[in-house]
């Protein structure tokens, strides 16, 4: 069974309440339930969420350690600030696709500044609550 790795950078843990017509009314925790339901128990998937840079930094040097298939990571507005975040994700040796939510190409300018990208295997946006799903089962193929 293949084992995934999803990191959530600040504020997703608002999803829910914060900038509902931006990013919808499902909370983490819903958008985490809809994506389980949808890859129906074939995948092991570990949830992580930290408004804390350095966590993510540390959650994703602690991935290298544990086999897993890939690690999926919207890095919230770490995205287009986060020299220490991309230097962690380069040290990993399986696919990082990067999400996020919104089309971030459509919103502000800041927005289009896409640091931890360029060191991601792929990169999505703009599918909303179907956006971890779409991920992994993209490594499923
Ligand atoms: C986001 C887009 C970022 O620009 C923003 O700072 C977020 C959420 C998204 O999922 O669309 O926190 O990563």
């Amino acid at each position: 069974m293949k084992k995934f790795l999803i990191i959530n950078g600040p504020n997703l843990n608002m999803l829910g309440t914060r900038e509902p017509e931006v990013y919808g009314k499902e909370t983490l925790d819903d958008i985490r339930k809809l994506t389980a339901e949808k890859l129906q128990s074939n995948v092991e998937l570990e949830w992580f969420q930290s408004n804390i840079e350095g966590e993510i930094v540390t959650k994703i040097q602690e991935a290298s350690l544990h086999a897993f298939d890939a690690l999926i990571i919207n890095p919230g507005g770490y995205a287009h600030t986060s020299v220490a975040i991309h230097d962690a994700l380069k040290i990993l040796k399986i696919p990082v696709i990067e999400v996020h939510l919104s089309q971030v190409y459509k919103r502000e300018e800041f927005r289009h500044t896409m640091l931890t990208a360029k060191a991601a295997t792929a990169i999505m946006g703009g599918f909303g609550n179907q956006t971890y799903y779409i991920a992994i089962n993209s490594q499923l193929q």
